[in-house]
């Protein structure tokens, strides 16, 4: 078992997207700390729900869980699973993700990550926990990378000698974060004793664009097939926290260079994702349904 400050062994968390990326690794930390860990997640098909139940398949290793399937934008879902029920801690990292999505569905984004979000804030306000833990966005990377994102996309193109997209002249900056280093203060953050606060979990390092493919031809052993594109609406030149406060009052240092992390997510991507097939959006199922349904 992994000691945990502000952690006692039996501690009841609820945690929303658990079946997600982050969230599943997270669950494992907590899991592994001895916590109690009620995992809420809708397995919606943003991107292939066998994916998110495989998350589950190995959080269950680390131990046993509830899990309750549910939309947390259905408001009388969330009230009749929830009300009355009593944690140390939510983390909420249930969200509808993806930047570019979010041009095309505003009005899903706004109902999962605006509304959901306050229908868990008003069940905490209500006294459902002590603590409300929230993450919003950055560039988080490991092994379980969201299929959607630009270094699980790149790799598997590269690996079926597909072409690379690039938005932009390649010189677009992320603040590239390993995925253990943010479920590192997440669970440290479980022991502040703060009213509200933000913080930056980042890498502090930013990473440009053509570098990342660059090291993912290597660690991959061929060369990616570049197909330059405009930039895109959605993307932000450069991404860069300043981890300032997140060092002074987290203790916040980040541990995996960019290097090792992309060298454990390829080792990740060879073993595992490869075997798992091409994962389909919801988005590109209804596509293919519907001009089945045209054809016939
Ligand atoms: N991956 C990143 O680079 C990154 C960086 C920083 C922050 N974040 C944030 O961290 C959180 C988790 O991101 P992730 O990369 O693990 O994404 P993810 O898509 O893998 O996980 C999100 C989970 O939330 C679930 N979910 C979505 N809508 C839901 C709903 N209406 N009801 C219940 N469950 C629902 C999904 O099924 C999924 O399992 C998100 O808030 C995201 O914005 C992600």
């Amino acid at each position: 078992m992994n000691p945990s400050p502000g952690l006692s062994p039996g501690t009841p968390i609820l945690l929303t997207g658990g079946a997600g990326f982050i969230g599943s690794h997270l669950a494992e930390r907590l899991l592994g700390a001895g916590a109690h860990v009620t995992i809420l997640d809708d397995l919606n098909g943003a991107y292939a729900t066998h994916l998110k139940q495989e998350n589950l398949r190995q959080v269950s290793e680390q131990g046993s869980f509830d899990f309750l399937q549910m939309d947390i934008a259905n408001p009388e879902q969330l009230q009749s699973a929830l009300s009355g029920k009593s944690y140390e801690v939510v983390i909420h990292l249930a969200a509808r993700t993806g930047v570019r999505s979010s041009l095309t569905q505003p009005l899903l984004y706004g109902q999962v990550n605006l509304q959901g979000t306050l229908g868990l804030l008003e069940l905490a306000r209500r006294g459902m926990c002590r603590q409300f833990i929230f993450g919003s966005s950055s560039s988080v990377y490991g092994p379980r990378q969201r299929p959607d994102l630009a270094m699980h996309k790149f790799a598997r193109a590269i690996d079926e000698n597909r072409p690379v997209t690039l938005f932009g002249d390649g010189s677009s900056m992320r603040d590239y974060t390993y995925v253990d280093d943010i479920v590192d203060r997440i669970a440290a953050a479980l022991a502040l004793k703060v009213g509200f606060e933000v913080f930056h979990l980042g890498s502090g390092n930013p990473i440009p664009l053509k570098r990342m493919v660059h090291l993912l031809e290597r660690a991959l052993g061929k060369p990616a097939l570049l197909r330059m594109q405009a930039d895109q609406a959605a993307d932000m030149p450069v991404t860069h926290a300043d981890l300032g406060k997140a060092a002074r009052v987290l203790g916040y240092a980040p541990k995996v260079p960019f290097e090792e992390g992309l060298a454990r997510f390829t080792a990740w991507f060879r073993n595992t994702s490869r075997r798992t097939g091409l994962p389909e959006t919801t988005e590109k199922r209804q596509k293919k349904t519907e001009l089945s349904t045209k054809g016939h």
